[in-house]
């Protein structure tokens, strides 16, 4: 019989509990997704204590059902991976425990993923890749432009230096009256209204290609702080039009950039802000004007977000490639790419 080539993967970086089952690298068998949005949600963000509990709970639970609806065994699996960061120290470590301990009860190689990588293979379920290509990924906790000159080879070319777009979007949604995670309100509140505040667009014709979102964050806030004391209402849907403009103008512009300066056959875009239809129109439409030669990859939807599929998809790389972790592997909250180049 032909052995199948069967990741199960572990994703609990952050506030969702995922395992998936993920067959050659890009079919997904199954890829359930606990969410705890509902608990953080009146304290406005992720709080790491009330996370990591949840993940306790829920993982067992996932690691049945991802299972069951794939229709496999332990006995049938080819590897574990799992995301040891970036992310949540407490949260990382309910994942990795739980997939440390399956790879040695079921003898299974142990294959430790990049939680950013993961985001980027969200995209390889559109798509093989064909390298050299270029990742913008925006998400929660990050807002970075990644070179993947082959497989396996990230490069971090472009990152912002303060907010990450997802918390800029969380925080002006708070302000606006708008419950935790706020991106998507926000959108399309944005496709109700114009720009009409024109905030500033951050470092857009600075001479790198990285970001920063603070000041674009701060002048919203100070906007609709003065109107709040003049007793003023603001137009919700221009504000959240203007706000998003802004964003997405520097994210395009600075994208197209790097796309002069690294010429590549594929654009990955993808992260929970990736789900961002304004963001999809207007890099899609600049890629058409400027570069036409580059084909656009865009994360479906349900794989913007935080889950196992994609850490599996990235994982079957990473196992093709030979990285294995053992007992000893650790969460590493502040992961970066260069991490297991660091340690060969
Ligand atoms: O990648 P993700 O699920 O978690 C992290 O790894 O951070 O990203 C979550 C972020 C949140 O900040 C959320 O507000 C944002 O993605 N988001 C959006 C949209 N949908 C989710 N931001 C803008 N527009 C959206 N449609
Ligand atoms: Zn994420």
């Amino acid at each position: 019989m032909v052995k199948r080539n069967l990741i199960l993967a572990f994703e609990s970086s952050c506030d969702e509990t995922s395992v998936a089952v993920i067959e050659d690298g890009h079919r997904v068998l199954s890829n359930i997704v606990a969410t705890q949005i509902a608990s953080h949600q009146r304290f406005g963000g992720v709080v790491p204590e009330v996370a990591s509990r949840h993940h306790i709970e829920q993982i067992t639970k996932c690691t049945k059902e991802a299972l069951e609806q794939a229709g496999v065994s332990y006995q049938d699996l080819t590897a574990v991976a799992v995301t040891y960061g970036p992310g949540l120290v407490g949260s990382l470590l309910i994942g990795v425990t739980a997939a440390k301990t399956i790879a040695w009860a079921h003898q299974l190689p142990l294959v430790p993923v990049n939680h950013m990588a993961g985001h980027l293979y969200a995209a390889r379920f559109v798509s093989d890749f064909t390298y050299p290509m270029l990742g913008l990924l925006v998400s929660g906790g990050h807002t970075e432009l990644v070179y993947m000159k082959e497989e396996h080879d990230y490069q971090i070319i472009g990152e912002t230096r303060d907010d990450a777009a997802g918390e800029a979007y969380d925080k002006v949604g708070r302000v606006m009256g708008i419950n935790y995670p706020a991106g998507k309100t926000v959108d399309q509140w944005a496709a109700k209204g114009h720009d009409t505040f024109n905030f500033p667009r951050a470092m857009e014709k600075e001479d790198n290609f990285d970001f920063s979102f603070s000041g674009l964050k701060s002048a919203f806030i100070n906007t609709v702080h003065n109107a709040d004391q003049r007793g003023e209402v603001l137009d919700k849907y221009d504000l959240a039009a203007s706000f998003q403009q802004s964003v997405v103008d520097v994210l395009v512009a600075k994208t197209i950039w790097a796309l002069d300066e690294f010429p590549v056959k594929q654009l990955i875009l993808a992260g929970g802000v990736a789900a961002n239809q304004g963001l999809r129109k207007q890099l899609s439409a600049g890629l058409q004007a400027k570069h036409p030669e580059v084909q656009l990859l865009q994360a479906p939807l349900k794989y913007c977000g935080d889950n196992a599929a994609m850490i599996g998809a990235a994982g079957y790389v990473n196992y093709l490639h030979g990285d294995r972790a053992d007992g000893s592997l650790n969460a590493v909250p502040g992961l970066s790419f260069a991490h297991l180049k660091e340690e060969n």
